[in-house]
């Protein structure tokens, strides 16, 4: 956010925040709202390789780890296939093997992990024609970048529930250098891309991943709830544009034990001010930052 643009130390961050145990007592920013948690909500985040029945690799649905081919259809085509079967038998996995796998795109599924290999990196095409263009944001009514709709985000949920990102500290790496040119010179037709972003959704895991640099955010969770992020590393060069790390959105925040948060808490305080500006949407209403 503009906060974070001309404050260096934070554009190049490590997101390795500390372990909260005890639930979170939330309340919205106005004070209009208060809401707990109870015991029974708490989701257990177990569903990593071990417990996913139905996996695939990339390489199954024609993905090539070459760096030039595009694979946004493997992804898809993967992810559609997979997303069949729900949660049958602890739901789905999709694993992208040691490679560099330029693609568009995609949309996540529920009962869903996307595991990355170590040596796995997903590189973002920098084809502007190949984002699709989607509404803005309900409660921010424009683009950030320019009015209008937005670019789609690399890894996009939405209406998700139980889903897994994570991977052995694999790469996701936006590529992001002719979005911030564009940006700085006024260049650009609609809001740039972020690099993960999960909309009305629950019961979230975003851990054991690099991301780098982004077009524009990172990690934007929104009007969603119940999400653990952790393990994750953020890097962009100092002068990139708005490549914030995590932006909890449309947050209402009461208690919230992170360290080394410079980063987060900048978020959040904008995401209240943008949130602000119009009607209250359905706030985060849990999240783990570890
Ligand atoms: C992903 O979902 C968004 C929003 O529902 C939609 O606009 C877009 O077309 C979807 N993308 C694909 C590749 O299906
Ligand atoms: C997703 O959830 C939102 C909020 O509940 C709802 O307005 C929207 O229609 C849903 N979208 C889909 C594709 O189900
Ligand atoms: C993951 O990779 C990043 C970038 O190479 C590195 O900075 C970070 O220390 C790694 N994290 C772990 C847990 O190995
Ligand atoms: C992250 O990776 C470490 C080391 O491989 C593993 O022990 C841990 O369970 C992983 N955590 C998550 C949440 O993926
Ligand atoms: C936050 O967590 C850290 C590490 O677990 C702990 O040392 C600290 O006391 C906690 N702070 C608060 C205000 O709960």
């Amino acid at each position: 956010m503009n906060l974070l643009k001309n404050h260096p130390i934070l554009n190049v961050m490590k997101v390795f925040l500390v372990v909260i145990l005890s639930l979170l007592s939330i309340q919205n920013v106005n004070g209009r709202k208060h809401h707990k948690h109870h015991h029974g909500q708490i989701f257990e985040y177990s569903a990593i390789s071990c417990c996913r029945t139905h996996t695939a690799s990339l390489t199954d649905f024609g993905g090539v780890g070459d760096g030039v081919t595009s694979n946004t259809k493997a992804f898809q085509a993967a992810i559609d296939h997979l997303g069949q079967f729900g949660s049958y038998g602890g739901g789905s996995l999709l694993y992208v093997p040691p490679g560099k796998w330029l693609t568009g795109s995609f949309n996540l599924t529920s009962y869903f992990t996307l595991f990355l290999h170590q040596d796995a990196v997903l590189l973002a095409t920098q084809d502007e024609n190949e984002w699709a263009v989607i509404d803005p944001l309900p409660s921010y009514g424009r683009g950030r970048d320019a009015d209008g709709g937005r670019y789609i985000s690399l890894i996009f949920g939405t209406n998700l529930t139980d889903v897994v990102i994570t991977g052995n500290n694999g790469t996701i790496d936006g590529q992001g250098a002719p979005w911030w040119d564009k940006f700085h010179k006024g260049e650009l037709k609609y809001t740039r891309p972020y690099l993960l972003e999960i909309m009305y959704s629950t019961n979230i895991q975003i851990s054991n991943l690099t991301f780098i640099n982004s077009p524009s955010w990172n990690v934007h969770p929104i009007y969603s709830s119940n999400i653990i992020i952790q393990g994750i590393t953020i890097l962009a060069p100092v002068r990139s544009p708005n490549t914030d790390g995590i932006n909890p959105d449309v947050c209402m925040f009461d208690k919230i034990n992170i360290s080394n948060s410079g980063t987060v808490l900048s978020c959040l305080a904008s995401g209240k001010e943008e949130s602000l500006k119009v009607q209250p949407m359905e706030p985060l209403s849990y999240i783990i930052l570890q």
